[in-house]
Parts: structure tokens; C-alpha cells; sequence
């Protein structure tokens, strides 16, 4: 992407070749990845949650891979997985580990503003609709990460697509935003920041690439699935997830269907993280949440991430051409 138009708010901010990031990933946003994510000229984030005793070991590692380029961690700030109380206590970590940018998800920042600015860190805070952009904005975070209901993970309650997203978050914010949710194509980048986006977040499409540490049957089963083939479910819950459709989202929606007041224990047994991280290392993708997607439907085939980053280049340049018809007969 050798466009002035790809040289945005956030490549400056972070440092990166392309206005590409590359979402956290529970499980999945260790060191193999996100230096990977690095070397290819995007930003990639740890996450911290992934890591509770090892966290320093694995940013160190990341270090080493990365070549020199910048990378960051994501804190989930969801209270199960990083408990309040230890939350000040993983950013100080961060901190001392020299790591200059993270992205928060999962609730409101603002506690931790001041110690994240005392320490010089950026901070993308990705939210799962414009109007928590607005608030995150108003309390002082650096960039936002808007998520569409296409996202893999979790879209919130609201619901709203990307192409709304970009245009609302265009209206209503004054700092830089990123669209997160269903982007697997260069043709989207360029409309991203046709609309006003400072660059994409992207965790789906990514779920193919070589260097993810999962077994091949689960990559495999990435590329297999098109856009139809995940599940919305937990909303009865207020926490709506998108995973891969199976066993285990059609257990969980008939549960919630059959009794939508049984709340969080009765679906607890079928959504805990652990059965999900078994089926990253088995390649069982029959049972488990698999946060995935509906860019599913432009996964291709298991490569390395370097390659999958160059074809969005690629697209981006097509579409930006596009646009451009005189470039094109030139
Ligand atoms: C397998 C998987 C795990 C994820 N884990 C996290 C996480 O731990 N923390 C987080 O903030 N976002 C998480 N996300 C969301 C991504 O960082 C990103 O926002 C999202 O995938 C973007 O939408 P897309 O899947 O349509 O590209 C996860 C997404 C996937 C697919």
C-alpha cells in the first residue's frame, strides 16, 4: 500500500506499514502471532488474559521475534478473565515491559486512563457500537475500535453493521476510529477509510494463517465454513457472542430458547473458555464457542499471515484503483 491514502492516524500512532490491527485473541494472541503480525507491517496485540503467570515471558519472546517492529497487548477487562482488582496491576506490568500501545475491551477505561497516560501508552479501546465510542472518547482514550454485528467475539446487544458503524462513528467522533467486524477484503479497508477510519481491526480473517497456534483441522474448518455458518447466542445473558456454528451453539440457543431465565449457570457448563481452547489444540471444532466471524466467507486457505496481509494490499489497491479510472487506464 504505497498510497498516501493508507498512511493514516493510526499508522503513525502505531508505527505500523498499514492501517491494519490485528484484534486480540483469547487463547490464540501469543508470540508466534503477533510477531508475525509485526513482520508483516500490522499491529498485532498479546492478550494479557491468555498469559495470567507468563505474561512478561511471552512479551519478551514477542520481542525477539518481532524484528524491531511494534506490537502491544490486549486487556480484555472482562471481570472473569482479568478480575478488577488486577487490572492496574497487568498495565503496570505492561508498562515496565517497555510495551507502548494496548487495546482494551470489555468495559469502560476510564479508570485506568491516568496510568496508562502517565506511562505514555496509546490506548485503542474497542467497543461494540458508536455510542460507547462516544463515551470512550469522552474519557480519554487515544483511538476506538468500533465492532459491527458481523464480528467474530463479542458484537454487544445492539447489533449494528459496519457500514452504519463507519458512518455514524465518521459524524460523531473527533478522535481517530478503527472498523472492526466482518473485514477479510482490501475492498473494505478502502471503504473504511473512504468513510472517515483511520484503518480496520480484523480477528476472523486472520484465524487461517500459518503461524496461529491451533491445530491444522481447526484452521481447516475456517477455511471450509462460508459467512452463514456461525451462531449469535447468549443473548438471554446480555453478553452475544458469534462463534462458529455446532453442537455447542445449538445446545446453548435451545437452552436459552427453552428457558431464557435460566441465566449464566445453566449455560456455563457448555461455554467455558476451556472447552473452546480443546478443540484449538484437538482440531474438534464439534464442540466449544469458536469466536468466529462472518468474514468467514473470505478465508481461503491456511498460508502464512505475511501472504494473507499482502492479498488485502493487493485488493486495496485494486479497489482504490477502481475509484480512480483514470489510474487504472494509465
Ligand atoms: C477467536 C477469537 C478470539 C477473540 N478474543 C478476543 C479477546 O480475547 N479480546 C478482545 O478484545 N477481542 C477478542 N476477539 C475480537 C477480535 O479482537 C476482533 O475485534 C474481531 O475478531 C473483529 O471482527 P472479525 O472477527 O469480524 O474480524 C476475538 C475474536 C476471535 C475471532
Amino acid at each position: 500500500m504505497t498510497d498516501p491514502v493508507f498512511d493514516t492516524a493510526a499508522t503513525r500512532a502505531f508505527g505500523t506499514r498499514l492501517p491494519i490491527v490485528a484484534g486480540g485473541l483469547m487463547w490464540l494472541g501469543d508470540a508466534a502471532y503477533v510477531s508475525a503480525c509485526a513482520r508483516a507491517g500490522i499491529m498485532g496485540f498479546i492478550t494479557a488474559a491468555s498469559f495470567p503467570d507468563t505474561l512478561d515471558a511471552e512479551i519478551a519472546k514477542c520481542r525477539d521475534m518481532a524484528e524491531g517492529n511494534p506490537f502491544g497487548v490486549n486487556v480484555s477487562m472482562l471481570p472473569k478473565l482479568v478480575p478488577g482488582e488486577k487490572t492496574a496491576d497487568v498495565f503496570r506490568q505492561i508498562a515496565d515491559a517497555g510495551v507502548r500501545v494496548v487495546e482494551t475491551s470489555g468495559r469502560n477505561p476510564e479508570p485506568y486512563i491516568p496510568q496508562l497516560k502517565d506511562a505514555g501508552i496509546t490506548v485503542l479501546h474497542k467497543v461494540p457500537s458508536v455510542r460507547f465510542a462516544v463515551k470512550a472518547q469522552s474519557v480519554g482514550v487515544d483511538m476506538v475500535t468500533i465492532v459491527g454485528a458481523e464480528c467474530g467475539g463479542h458484537p454487544g446487544m445492539d447489533l449494528v453493521g459496519s457500514m452504519v458503524n463507519m458512518a455514524l462513528a465518521e459524524e460523531r467522533l473527533d478522535i481517530p476510529f478503527l472498523i472492526g467486524g466482518g473485514i477479510g477484503a482490501g475492498s473494505q479497508i478502502v471503504a473504511a477509510l473512504a468513510a472517515g477510519a483511520s484503518g480496520v481491526t480484523i480477528g476472523t480473517r486472520f484465524l487461517v494463517c500459518e503461524e496461529l497456534t491451533a491445530h491444522p483441522g481447526y484452521k481447516q474448518a475456517m477455511v471450509d465454513a462460508s459467512e452463514r455458518d456461525t451462531d449469535l447466542t447468549m443473548q438471554t445473558v446480555r453478553n452475544t457472542i458469534r462463534t462458529l456454528k455446532n453442537e455447542t451453539t445449538k445446545e446453548v440457543a435451545r437452552l436459552e430458547r427453552e428457558n431464557p431465565e435460566g441465566g449464566i449457570d445453566q449455560l456455563m457448563p457448555l461455554v467455558k473458555g476451556t472447552i473452546g481452547r480443546q478443540a484449538y489444540a484437538s482440531g474438534d471444532v464439534s464442540w466449544g464457542m469458536l469466536s468466529a466471524g462472518q468474514a468467514l466467507g473470505l478465508t481461503d486457505a491456511i498460508k502464512p499471515l505475511a501472504e494473507i496481509v499482502a492479498e488485502l494490499e493487493h485488493e486495496a489497491e485494486v479497489a482504490l484503483a477502481r475509484l480512480r479510472p483514470e489510474r487504472r487506464t494509465a
